[in-house]
């Protein structure tokens, strides 16, 4: 296989922002390429809590050609933390030198976000002349970097470009940043190529119909959006690009999620062949949560934003989630820790105080987030769509069994239990409804309580899984080469 030049371009990638999947995905992706031995860079804007101090920079600012005027910005780099990746980052201070990377809350948006991802969109092709790498491949993330492909079309691109392929990366078809059409004037891009006669400018759209491939972070999703039910209304253009789309797999980054080095649980690592530490971990949270310490009540976690893809609405709505009842018939212990929309915080708190089974931590906390997925027995996932999800998949690796419903990458992962045979590495549901959520956690219990070998057995199973990324790089390999081959038959190379 060809070693290539990639530019992974995004709005996230851990640990310098993370506000979900796609900056683990980002790293570790990216980190896999170059062990792989290809010649990888990460972009992405400088937000204000990425210390400018701890970063080197080139001296010289550079200009990049908006339609409304210039626009100047800086370039600050490191290396991924215990890696040879590159990660550079633009800086602005009036674009992104705010706290909070798309808006002010998780629920609000900043009002300029079309310019401020215009302008990043714009900054990667100044950004490699001026580093001299022309790359093969500009690899897009979301709808934050979405423009990339449609600007690679535009007739005055710089010739440096002509053989540079595009993949966007979809995490998520729901967030596809929409914008007055007039925001377009932003982007430098033709209004005429680039609309869709409906008053959007739709950032994902636009990348969509434009990226040489295209792939999702799961098989199972990258059918489901092909769906009215799954599709976000792009379903119609998504099935004109069906041949060009791929799913996969999400790979997990085992050098952080990993019980056996994990450095959040030490010194209680553990591993298949022992798992007495688990229980430790578990009665040490329990006693710190304020639940009973008694290792054999079943303990249920869930990690989540707090928003309407993770199938709250079915987990804790006011009137008819099933957490009540679950906590109130089941003799069980439930943790939730997130955060996200207000009536769902408050529900929770609500419900925290008048269970005493339950706990809501309102926070994200990555030390505790290890902990909690290391010292439980179930990990619940009711997902109303999961591109990949990978909770489940670390979940998987400490022997915490995944209680998930039956879509996207959950389906890709989770083997749902087999009451006769005694097979699987979890709990698998179709419907997202309080009564099916209820049923299969009781399900769960059951076996429990009355199967315990047969848990055993499924933790052995699911902990000797292996999601590592060393796969799914490959498979990405493949499809940046046939984005090559595609362009350069589109474009032959002494065009
Ligand atoms: C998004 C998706 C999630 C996926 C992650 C990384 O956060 O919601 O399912 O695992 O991106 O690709």
């Amino acid at each position: 296989m060809n070693k290539l030049k990639i530019l992974m371009v995004a709005s996230e990638a851990y640990p310098f922002a993370k506000t979900g999947g796609l900056a683990d995905v980002v790293s570790s992706l990216s980190k896999s390429l170059t062990e792989q031995g290809n010649d990888i860079k990460i972009i992405l804007p400088r937000y204000y809590n990425i210390d400018k101090n701890k970063l080197e920079s080139y001296n010289d600012p550079i200009c990049i050609n908006m339609d409304y005027g210039e626009e100047w910005v800086k370039i600050y780099y490191t290396n991924l933390p215990d890696s040879q990746t590159p990660i550079y980052f633009i800086d602005h201070e009036e674009l992104y030198g705010r706290d909070g990377f798309y808006g002010p809350t998780p629920e609000e948006e900043w009002p300029d976000n079309s310019r401020r991802f215009s302008v990043l969109c714009k900054a990667v092709f100044k950004f490699c002349k001026y580093m001299k790498w022309i790359p093969d491949i500009m690899h897009c993330h979301d709808w934050q970097s979405s423009l990339v492909p449609s600007l690679l079309y535009n007739s005055d691109l710089d010739p440096d470009f002509y053989s540079t392929a595009s993949v966007l990366t979809i995490h998520n078809l729901g967030y596809q940043g929409w914008f007055p059409f007039g925001d377009i004037n932003f982007s430098g891009l033709d209004k005429y190529t680039n609309c869709h006669n409906d008053g959007i400018f739709n950032f994902l759209r636009i990348g969509i119909s434009k990226a040489d491939l295209l792939t999702t972070v799961s098989p199972t999703y990258s059918r489901e959006i092909l769906t009215e039910e799954y599709g976000h209304n792009l379903h119609h253009i998504l099935n004109r690009r069906k041949s060009d789309l791929f799913g996969i797999l999400n790979g997990c980054d085992y050098d952080t999620w990993n019980p056996e080095k994990d450095k959040s649980i030490a010194p209680l690592n553990f591993s298949s062949s022992n798992l007495e530490n688990k229980t430790k971990i578990k009665k040490n949270l329990q006693k710190m949560l304020g639940l009973e310490v008694n290792s054999s009540i079943p303990l249920f976690t869930v990690i989540t934003r707090l928003v309407d893809q993770k199938g709250i609405g079915a987990l804790c709505g006011p009137s008819h989630g099933s957490l009540y009842r679950i906590c109130s018939e089941l003799k069980i212990q439930l943790v939730i820790l997130g955060t996200g929309e207000s009536w769902c915080e408050n529900e929770l708190k609500h419900l925290d105080y008048q269970l005493e089974n339950f706990v809501f931590i309102n926070t994200f906390n990555n030390d505790l987030s290890h902990q909690l997925e290391a010292g439980s027995d179930f990990f619940l996932m009711p997902s109303k769509y999961e591109p990949c999800g990978l909770n489940q998949i670390y979940s998987l690796k400490y022997g915490t069994l995944p209680i998930v419903r039956n879509t996207g990458g959950l389906a890709d992962t989770v083997e749902s239990y087999d009451n006769i045979t005694g097979n699987g590495t979890g709990f698998v549901f179709n419907d997202l409804t309080p009564g099916a959520i209820y049923d299969t956690v009781a399900w769960a219990t059951w076996v429990w309580f009355n199967k315990p070998e047969d848990i055993v057995n499924m933790q052995q199973r699911a902990m000797g899984k292996d999601f590592s990324w060393d796969l799914s790089a490959k498979k990405y390999s493949e499809i940046y080469q046939w984005a090559l081959d595609r362009k350069s038959n589109r474009y032959p190379r002494s065009w």
